[in-house]
């Protein structure tokens, strides 16, 4: 009988179907297809239906003792598997888990927390200043003219109550703040850097409103530029290897003299020329120089009895020359599949 073939193709598939069973999930699933509303077995009832008269009672007792064989057998397997599991200490660890990321530090936390590190190795203690910066820490102190223009607000975000006359508090520009507050509290010699956000206003491909500076100080009575140098240089050779080249160049900073722009041979093309050094074979990486006397005055400090260097650097751009990125807003946009490539 052709129905008696279809019951007998059924009990062979289960029984093939539960020996593959290893998880509750499995289970789960073979319920679902022998036993739920829409199973294998519930279709039997259809056959049932279909069947000629004369068949129906021999056709209705097989089907009733077969779906009675499969539940025991279904329920032994359960059993024993659940037994299984229990004894693992009823974690079942052959469910397969949601997949994870194993999360990592920033790449700018990372270039960071390197760069501290190296400073810190080369004797400097970390000091720490306010984000909301007084006029008078990030501009005044520092030998900023008036009518610099830094000062405009082009370039500062000046908080709330600017006014024309007035201009108190303002989110800081740079890390050099922290230079004034830490010199204006402790007497000469230290070595310090000052690790922190800085803010101006401006954005496009290599300048974001918010990025991360660090800053260098060492003062005492008999430091000169040539360990201004030395440091410079040795931090250089530790980030990016001992076979790049630095440059001291002349340049401007109102709060050091003499200052100086420090380049290194570029990463890319090692000093050849490329599109990330704009064929020169440099990349300018810092600003630097020796405290200017003012500076020093403007925190009771004598300039004839002590000198001494300042360095600030921008992290972002160090991670873009490590990296080779080439636009600082990927730093921000928090895209995962950029992040993880730093894992
Ligand atoms: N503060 C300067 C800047 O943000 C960097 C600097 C720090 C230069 C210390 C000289 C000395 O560009």
């Amino acid at each position: 009988m052709e129905e008696m073939q279809k019951l007998i193709d059924l009990r062979n598939d289960f029984l093939k179907d539960i020996e593959e069973i290893s998880n509750r999930v499995d289970l789960e699933n073979f319920r679902v297809k022998y036993f739920g509303k829409k199973s294998i077995l519930s279709d039997l009832m259809n056959i049932l239906r279909d069947a000629s008269s004369d068949k129906k009672p021999i056709l209705g007792k097989e089907i009733n003792s077969l779906k009675i064989e499969l539940k025991n057998l279904f329920d032994e397997k359960k059993n024993s598997l659940s037994k299984n599991l229990d004894e693992c200490n009823t974690f079942d660890k052959t469910i397969k888990g949601n997949e994870f990321f194993i999360s990592n530090f920033h790449p700018i936390t990372l270039v960071m927390n390197e760069a501290i590190e190296v400073f810190k190795s080369l004797g400097f203690s970390l000091a720490y200043g306010p984000d909301i910066e007084a006029d008078y820490y990030n501009f005044s102190a520092l030998n900023f003219p008036d009518e610099h223009p830094a000062r405009d607000m082009q370039d500062t975000f000046f908080l709330d109550d600017y006014d024309e006359n007035k201009k108190n508090f303002l989110l800081r520009t740079h890390t050099s703040p922290v230079q004034v507050r830490y010199m204006k509290y402790h007497k000469p010699p230290f070595q310090i850097i000052s690790p922190g956000n800085v803010y101006r206003c401006d954005s496009d491909i290599s300048h974001t409103p918010m990025f991360h500076q660090i800053e260098g100080l060492a003062i005492s009575n008999d430091i000169s530029f040539a360990n201004l140098k030395w440091i410079l240089t040795e931090f250089i050779h530790r980030i990016f290897g001992y076979d790049i080249n630095t440059r001291f160049r002349p340049s401007f900073f109102p709060f050091t003299e003499p200052s100086v722009e420090v380049d290194m041979s570029c990463v890319i093309c090692h000093g050849k020329g490329c599109r990330v050094c704009k064929d020169t074979g440099w990349v300018e990486i810092l600003g630097a120089g020796m405290v200017h006397p003012n500076v020093l005055k403007n925190v009771s400090i004598s300039p004839d009895e002590y000198q001494g260097f300042a360095f600030g650097m921008g992290i972002e751009r160090i991670a873009m020359i490590k990296y080779g990125i080439d636009d600082i807003r990927l730093f921000f946009e928090n895209d995962i599949r950029f992040l993880k490539k730093f894992c």
